[in-house]
């Protein structure tokens, strides 16, 4: 089905620039880029007496009829009609059909502009959303009041090119208000991202209320002070201020459940063995050495992990993991699993004794033999684990998916032995990275990925073959915020390479075009003005 899209696409694209039509794909300005878009003729006019009916009633209603007033209010001041119940389209309306017998695929969409009305079919709600999204896009970008508003007749048929569209955010290096995570989401939802990896704990801070271990917030939310500048500068200076926050589980529900209006699944990341100081401060007994331990004040890999000899590991982490799964419904789960440095474990007698009692051959194997272990909880609580490819060391956890992020091997090598993976190498997924030539920036961890790197990316290795192929879930951009103190400076670092990313994910590898993305962002970062986001203008 795809194919056939993707060669009327091409035959559109031929016909056109034999007619002259030359636009004629960038048309509507839509960013991800659908699959296909046939324009028509005329253009069907809204105006405050247009009705908006859908085929169904109840909370997705409510979900994509709130999405389109939210859009209307906030650019044209006009409030669309209350939504009414319709089933069929009726000349002059915008109908929307969820019909399941349709064969449109999940999170797919048709869409149907003409000047007797507007249609959108999908077999999921989600699918919907995204029409409705398409739609949106299809009104004029300037944030200007109206009383009509004209929208070209166009067919668009669309789906997602992959699963997983990802976006993380660490909001432990830095804290970040609630109110922005919503921002986040709502952004995330405008691109048709729809999986919100949400980095929880770390050594500088543990993010997440959990009442049966309150240190975790009382102490290891906060930390007495942060590192001025550089992390390797021997003489790097602390800025004396102390930094903290977290979310309540009731927090923790307002985001779940706005992200679920919003088709995000929301994946929580819980770190383990490693950058965990903030849990190992709140409760020394969890590490190697007993302690004392501090909430970390500085960036990097710390030596001091959870021990993998105690037994009390294991029950922390399945008393912090039986709230987490209360609070998030996502059916994957990321334990973390990077950047644990084995020094304390081959000097633990506890741990030496667990590697000679399980049999293990070293400490990668008793990591393996860790997340192995706690795969099998989760597993019993119909969980599944996702983990940085260092879970890889030592053994992957029988039914574990990988998020590759040291480059693509961890993911092939996942693939290839029949794991699910998500595709975030830090050669173009990370946004923490540089976007320009850094002289002209402000400080970042490094490398440099600009956007039209990351619009370039390629998820599917050419290494893997088609069976192989179809362990790749999608991508995902990772934003870590060491270097960025506050939710302005993370906005100037996602957008607009989320945006490229977004296309990376959902648009067919074969119309990917950066011209054509570049001309059709033009009406996006008018978007961009109009909800306030702190885009980066160095492209624009
Ligand atoms: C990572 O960037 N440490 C996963
Ligand atoms: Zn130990």
């Amino acid at each position: 089905m795809n194919n056939l899209k993707i060669n009327a696409v091409n035959i559109f694209m031929i016909l056109s620039s034999l007619f002259g039509i030359s636009t004629v794909l960038n048309a509507s300005g839509i960013v991800p880029v659908p699959v296909l878009q046939i324009p028509g003729k005329g253009s069907f006019t809204l105006n405050r007496a247009t009705i908006f009916q859908y085929s169904f009633e109840g909370e997705h209603r409510e979900n994509i009829h709130s999405a389109i007033t939210r859009h209307m209010e906030l650019f044209y001041g006009l409030k669309p009609a209350t939504p009414a119940k319709a089933d069929r389209h009726n000349k002059g309306a915008i109908w929307f059909n969820l019909n399941p017998g349709s064969g449109i695929p999940a999170e797919g969409y048709k869409l149907e502009v003409t000047k007797d009305g507007i249609k959108a079919e999908a077999s999921t709600p989600n699918g919907l959303f995204y029409a409705a999204q398409s739609l949106l896009q299809l009104m004029p970008a300037e944030q200007k009041s109206l009383e009509k508003i004209e929208i070209q007749s166009v067919k668009i048929e669309d789906e997602p090119r992959f699963p997983w569209r990802g976006l993380h955010l660490d909001v432990c290096r830095h804290f970040m208000p609630k109110e922005f995570v919503l921002r986040y989401l709502d952004y995330m939802a405008m691109h048709k991202l729809n999986t919100f990896h949400f980095h929880l704990t770390e050594d500088q801070g543990w993010r997440i209320e959990i009442k049966k271990y309150p240190r975790l917030t009382e102490v290891g939310s906060k930390r007495k002070e942060t590192l001025i500048g550089r992390n390797f500068n021997p003489d790097a200076k602390f800025d004396g201020k102390p930094h903290g926050g977290f979310f309540t589980q009731e927090d923790i529900k307002e985001i779940v459940t706005y992200a679920a209006k919003r088709y995000i699944t929301v994946v929580p990341e819980i770190e383990m063995p490693g950058h965990a100081l903030a849990a190992l401060a709140s409760y020394p007994e969890l590490g190697c050495t007993g302690g004392p331990y501090e909430v970390a004040t500085r960036w990097g890999v710390f030596n001091d992990i959870m021990c993998a000899g105690k037994e009390g590991t294991f029950e922390f982490l399945e008393g912090v993991l039986d709230e987490v799964i209360e609070l998030f419904p996502s059916k994957i789960i990321h334990i973390g699993g990077d950047e644990a440095p084995k020094h304390n474990w081959k000097e633990c007698p506890l741990c030496q004794e667990r590697i000679r009692k399980e049999g293990l051959k070293d400490e990668h194997e008793l990591q393996s033999w860790f997340i192995t272990r706690i795969e099998k909880y989760l597993n019993s609580k119909g969980r599944s684990i996702i983990g940085w490819d260092e879970i890889l060391e030592g053994g992957l956890a029988p039914n574990a998916a990988v998020m590759s992020w040291r480059g693509e091997a961890g993911g092939i090598e996942a693939a290839k032995s029949g794991h699910y993976v998500v595709m975030s190498p830090g050669s173009h997924c990370y946004l923490d990275h540089y976007q320009a030539e850094p002289a002209t920036q402000p400080l970042a961890i490094g490398g440099f990925t600009s956007l039209a790197k990351i619009y370039g990316y390629e998820p599917v290795p050419a290494s893997l073959n088609a069976e192989e192929a179809k362990y790749i879930m999608g991508a995902q951009g990772n934003v870590w915020t060491e270097y960025m103190p506050n939710s302005a400076h993370v906005e100037y670092m996602v957008y607009p390479r989320a945006a490229a990313l977004s296309e990376v994910v959902w648009s067919p590898k074969e119309s990917r075009n950066y011209e054509s993305f570049m001309e059709r962002m033009q009406s996006m970062i008018k978007r961009y003005y109009a909800y306030g986001i702190n885009f980066s203008r160095i492209e624009f």
